[in-house]
C-alpha cells in the first residue's frame, strides 16, 4: 500500500466494522494519529483507557465528522461554538463544551463537559463519516509518551493486534489546540496550529494557557508528558555551548536539536549528533515528535534542544519541549 495515499476503501470498512464491534482503531489525523473507540461502548472506552495505561479520570476527545453532530452530544451551542467550528472545522481545533446527557463518563473522564473536534484529515474523515457516529481517540502512543505522527510510531507502541490505519506523516504533527468555553472567558488549555491570536480574531479574548486552572481540569496530571525516555534539557545558546565543550570533553554521549548551524565541536566529537531543525515553527512542530523518537533510540544520555523563538506561533512547540524536558532553562 502506497504510505501517503492511504488506506483503502476495504481498510475503511474493516475500521468501521472494527469500530461497530467495540475494538479500538487507530487513524491518522492531520495533527497526530489517534487510538480510536466507540464514543457510545463504554467497554470498548475503557480498552482506550487499558491499552494506553492512561488513569480513567483523564477524559478523551471526541472526534465527529461535522459540526452539524454537535448537538447530539453537548447541552447547548453558544454562538462562540458555533464561530469557531465554522472558522476552523475541520481542522486542528477542539473546543470543550458543556456534555448532553447520556454522554458517558468514560468519555469525559467523569467530567460534566466534552472535548469535541472534526479532524481535516481524510482518512480521518471517511471512517468518521462512514461510522455515522462519534468517535473518541487520545493520541495512539501509551500514557505520557510523544505522540506518533506515522504508522509506524503506532506499531512502536502497541506492536500487538491493534488495526492501524495508514495515513503518512501528519501534516501538523502536534496535538490539536484546546479552548475550553465553559465559562464567560475562553480559556486556552492546550497551544497547537491554531494560535491564540486566530481564535481572538473569531470570538474576541481568550486566557492563556498556563494562568490558573489552564491544565487541563484532571487529577494526576503532571507537567512531565510527551517525554522521551531519555533526559531532555531546553537551553539558550550559550548555556548549549558550554554544555556540548563539557560533554566533549567527557566523551559523553549527546543529541542536539537545534535551528543553527552544527559548531566546530561537533565535527571534531564523536559522542555529539547534531539534528539540524527547521527555521519556521509549523515545520518544526511537523518533525517535533518524530525527531525525538529518533534521538531517544541513538543511545546518548541527554538530548539537549536549543531554546525556540518566544513568538505566538511556537507557543505549541514550546509548550510541547517544556513537556518533554526534565529541566527547562
Ligand atoms: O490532536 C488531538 O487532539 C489528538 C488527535 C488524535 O485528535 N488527540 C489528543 O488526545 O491529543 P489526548 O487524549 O492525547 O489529549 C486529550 C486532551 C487531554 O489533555 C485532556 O485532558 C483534554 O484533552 N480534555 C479532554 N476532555 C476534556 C474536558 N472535558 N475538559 C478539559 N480537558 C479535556
Ligand atoms: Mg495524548
Amino acid at each position: 500500500m502506497n504510505a501517503v495515499a492511504g488506506a483503502s476503501p476495504a481498510d475503511i470498512d474493516a475500521a468501521v466494522a472494527a469500530l461497530r464491534a467495540g475494538e479500538l482503531v487507530a487513524f491518522p489525523t492531520e495533527t497526530v494519529y489517534g487510538l480510536g473507540a466507540d464514543a457510545r461502548n463504554p467497554a470498548a472506552l475503557r480498552k482506550v483507557y487499558a491499552m494506553k495505561g492512561r488513569p480513567s479520570t483523564h477524559p478523551l476527545i471526541l472526534h465527529l465528522a461535522d459540526a452539524a453532530q454537535l448537538s447530539q452530544w453537548v447541552a447547548a451551542v453558544p454562538p462562540a461554538a458555533q464561530a469557531l467550528a465554522a472558522r476552523f472545522w475541520p481542522g486542528p481545533l477542539t473546543v470543550v463544551l458543556p456534555r448532553a446527557s447520556g454522554v458517558l463518563d468514560e468519555l469525559t473522564g467523569g467530567q460534566d463537559s466534552v472535548a469535541i473536534r472534526v479532524p481535516a484529515h481524510p482518512i480521518a474523515r471517511a471512517v468518521l463519516a462512514a461510522f455515522g457516529s462519534g468517535v473518541a481517540a487520545p493520541s495512539a502512543n501509551r500514557y505520557g509518551r510523544v505522540s506518533p505522527t506515522r504508522a509506524e510510531h503506532v506499531r512502536e507502541e502497541f506492536p500487538q493486534g491493534l488495526l492501524v490505519l495508514e495515513g503518512g506523516e501528519c501534516a501538523v504533527g502536534l496535538e490539536s489546540t484546546i479552548v475550553s468555553l465553559l465559562d464567560a472567558e475562553p480559556r486556552l488549555l492546550r497551544p497547537g496550529a491554531i494560535t491564540r491570536a486566530q481564535l481572538e480574531d473569531v470570538i474576541g479574548p481568550v486566557l492563556e494557557a498556563g494562568a490558573p486552572g489552564a491544565a487541563p481540569r484532571v487529577p494526576g496530571s503532571t507537567a512531565q508528558h510527551y517525554a522521551p525516555q531519555t533526559p531532555v534539557s531546553v537551553l539558550g545558546t550559550s548555556d548549549l555551548a558550554r554544555a556540548l565543550t563539557d560533554a566533549a570533553a567527557r566523551g559523553e554521549g549527546i543529541a542536539v536539536m537545534s535551528r543553527g548551524a552544527a559548531p566546530a565541536i561537533s565535527a571534531t566529537s564523536p559522542t555529539l549528533h547534531w539534528e539540524h531543525m527547521p527555521q519556521s515553527a509549523p515545520d518544526y512542530a511537523r518533525l517535533l515528535y518524530a525527531t525525538l523518537r529518533r534521538l531517544d533510540k541513538l543511545g546518548v544520555s541527554r538530548i539537549l534542544i536549543e531554546r525556540v523563538p518566544a513568538g505566538i506561533e511556537w507557543d505549541a512547540v514550546r509548550d510541547r519541549l517544556s513537556r518533554a524536558a526534565a529541566t527547562f532553562a
